[in-house]
């Protein structure tokens, strides 16, 4: 399916008139029957759209697409100027592994958006539901005269960086879980996935990823997420994707920035500030088995620090589930 096409009709219909057959035809240049192809494949990717006998057709509900030259404009400096490269596609497998495709050298500082992801990923092989039209799903790459084992913090800066992202756009009461999930009220709202490649001693090329539920579209689909979610609408009704995009780019690029120049030290503080895990009693699951202990907080470099009760252990990587559900 021709992607450009379908996202141009997008467009064409994202407000909520009805449009027919033919003036569609007429803004994209193809005939009736490619019409009726193009809104079969706009239905496929989740937009409701409904066929007024005699009219045309019309969404059932308004799409507010990404518009590139709107988030330049919001930009402000210095996070705009600190990017280098912004594309938005209509639909990609995702958006990490398409930046990823890029030659090194034109990964830094390029910023890619998806209206659709077919193979959004999250961690630990998870998949990352990506409906078209309604969430974000951003990859921005970033090179670092740092080595691998520097950047073990990096997924916990991007988590701070998309949470005060929330926190400008006017959100209250989330929090980060650790190494990098965002939480309202023990519900999951965004997620990032890092990945990091390069020589032990640097430089280190890194695909930061992150995925914010801003209107999920309840469907089936949205029942086989295997753990509790909310979207950003549920708690700051219609807040603009365009508006937010800026606000996460922005602080991704001026957090990614004071952490190339001051490390992880500036980010201890806030890390503590937004800690969901704090003093609760978890389980870590790692490669070697679950552990149980009570969360108290990170060290230095990110590592989570876990008390068994017999000793403070730090771990590196695992996934957090909460022993009890206090969040
Ligand atoms: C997780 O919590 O498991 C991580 C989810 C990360 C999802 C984002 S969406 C943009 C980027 N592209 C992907 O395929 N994944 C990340």
């Amino acid at each position: 399916m021709n992607d450009n096409m379908v996202q141009r009709l997008a467009h064409y219909l994202s407000a909520t008139e009805t449009r027919s057959g033919e003036a569609i035809g007429e803004e994209l240049g193809c005939s009736r029957t490619a019409v009726w192809k193009y809104v079969e494949a706009l239905r496929n990717l989740g937009i409701e759209i409904n066929a007024v006998a005699g009219q045309g057709y019309r969404l059932r509900e308004p799409l507010e697409l990404l518009d590139r030259d709107r988030i330049l404009a919001g930009l402000n400096p210095p996070g705009g100027a600190g990017l280098r490269n912004l594309l938005i596609e209509a639909s990609l497998d995702s958006t990490n592994s398409a930046l990823q495709r890029l030659p090194l050298a034109r990964q830094h500082a390029t910023a890619i958006f998806a209206e659709h992801q077919s193979q959004g990923r999250g961690r630990r092989g998870r998949q990352w539901y990506s409906p078209y039209g309604k969430n974000l799903y951003l990859s921005l790459g970033w090179k670092f005269e740092k080595s691998l084992s520097e950047l073990g913090c990096l997924p916990l800066v991007v988590a701070l960086a998309a949470a005060q992202a929330l926190q400008r756009a006017g959100l209250e009461g989330h929090g980060v879980k650790w190494p990098n999930d965002l939480l309202i009220g023990g519900r999951k709202v965004c997620g990032c996935l890092v990945e990091v490649q390069g020589d032990s001693q640097g430089p280190c090329h890194a695909v930061l990823g992150v995925g914010i539920n801003v209107h999920m579209p309840v469907s089936r689909q949205t029942e086989h997420i295997d753990q509790p979610w909310t979207d950003l609408h549920s708690h700051l009704p219609g807040f603009s994707r365009n508006a937010l995009a800026v606000l996460l780019l922005e602080e991704l690029i001026v957090q990614l920035s004071k952490f190339d120049e001051q490390g992880f030290a500036p980010f201890g503080e806030p890390w503590e500030q937004a800690d969901v895990l704090y003093g609760q009693s978890i389980d870590v699951q790692s490669a070697t088995g679950s552990i149980r202990g009570t969360a108290v907080g990170i060290d230095e470099m990110g590592a989570l620090r876990l008390d068994t009760g017999q000793e403070v252990l730090k771990l590196h990587s695992g996934e957090v589930s909460l022993h009890k559900t206090k969040l």
